[in-house]
């Protein structure tokens, strides 16, 4: 078995996604899943966050593949490894080798501590992933449970939460958006992105503040329409023209198969109005106007975050899974 490093433009990369692809089914069959041209982007790496990926092969075949994240401007410290074996061939010892590799990559670079995060559904909490990663020494830091929406979607009742919710919201204005962040919200837009990365519980993960600006904002929207990902955003206004919240969902131009839930946060200073749920509620509709052919909306909470949970089980998501943060010091 041999382990050699290749970069996401390399035609390897098509070997190195099926492996990381039936590692994942093996795992969460029910799972949503990246698409290979997705990945590639993502892989490719940015400005703020690189990526260095390996392949294994015996013989001539794809058997194991990994990756290592690198934040570039916060989390200096940190290193974020991805191991996939196919299923076929684990427990002869790749998963190690390719972590060992890792490791070794990790600490190159400067990185004192490795963050990585695992995927199960409901009906049991253990992986392959979770016994490899105890075996090697991670602690599972925090737990988030997946939760899924599908067809019919209940716009009534969203109405109706909406409805409830609004007289708690005066003053606010709802602005949604595709894609591009009007040029007057950007900047405000990256103020709560970076507040988003601590605010949302961490548990007992390790883990810093990001740094974001307009121009960050920016980057990751070219990266995501390069993804042939569409992101649907809606914001809250406040009374003094601030951004009181935000929350935005992903969805492949290419398929209607899985939106993604990303980020929602309400600023400290507006929260109590119901906005929480006036933005999702927005953004999900204007998301099934603009795609009713939708199959799935996937959302990841804490599962200390009972507040934003209230709110998803009010707009019809229902447990799916779990994935679990899992961190260790080299
Ligand atoms: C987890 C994974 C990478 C392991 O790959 P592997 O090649 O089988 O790993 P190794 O053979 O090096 O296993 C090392 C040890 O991990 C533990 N382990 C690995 N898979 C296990 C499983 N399915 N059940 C219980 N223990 C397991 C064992 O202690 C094993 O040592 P042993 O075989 O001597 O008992 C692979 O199963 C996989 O791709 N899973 C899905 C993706 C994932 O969760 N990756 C996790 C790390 S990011």
């Amino acid at each position: 078995m041999q382990i050699r490093p290749i970069h996401a433009t390399d035609d390897a990369f098509a070997d190195w996604y099926d492996v990381h692809l039936s590692a994942r089914l093996a795992d969460h069959p029910t799972g949503p899943q990246w698409l290979e041209h997705e990945l590639k982007v993502v892989y490719e790496g940015s400005e703020h966050h690189g990526a260095r990926l390996w392949l294994a092969e015996d013989h001539g075949k794809a058997v194991g593949a990994a990756v290592l994240g690198l934040p570039l401007r916060d989390n200096l410290t940190l290193a974020e490894p991805e191991v996939f074996v196919r299923p076929e061939e684990s427990r002869r010892g790749i998963g190690s080798a390719l972590l060992a590799t890792l490791d070794e990559a990790s600490k190159a670079e400067g990185r004192s501590s490795q963050l990585l995060y695992l995927e199960g559904p409901t009906g049991t909490d253990h992986t392959s992933g979770t016994a490899f990663a105890e075996k090697h020494g991670f602690t599972r830091r925090i737990t988030e449970i997946s939760r899924v929406q599908r067809p019919p979607f209940d716009l009534d009742g969203i109405a109706a939460a909406e409805e409830a919710a609004r007289p708690h919201a005066a003053g606010y204005r709802i602005v949604t958006w595709r894609d591009r962040a009007p040029d007057d919200l950007v900047d405000e837009y990256a103020r709560l992105e970076q507040r988003m990365s601590t605010d949302a519980p961490l548990g007992e993960l390790n883990y810093e503040e990001e740094a974001w600006d307009a121009p960050r904002i920016r980057s990751s929207e070219q990266r995501r329409e390069r993804m042939r990902r569409g992101t649907w955003v809606a914001a809250a206004v406040g009374p003094d023209g601030s951004m009181a919240g935000v929350t935005e969902i992903a969805l492949s131009h290419d398929s209607d198969d899985h939106g993604f839930q990303d980020a929602t946060i309400v600023d400290p200073r507006h929260r109590g109005h119901r906005l929480g749920l006036l933005l999702k509620a927005a953004n999900l509709r204007r998301l099934l106007a603009d795609r009713p052919g939708l199959q799935s909306v996937w959302t990841w909470n804490a599962d200390s975050n009972a507040h934003m949970i209230a709110i998803n089980e009010t707009l019809g998501y229902r447990v799916a899974g779990w994935s679990a943060g899992y961190q260790r010091s080299l």
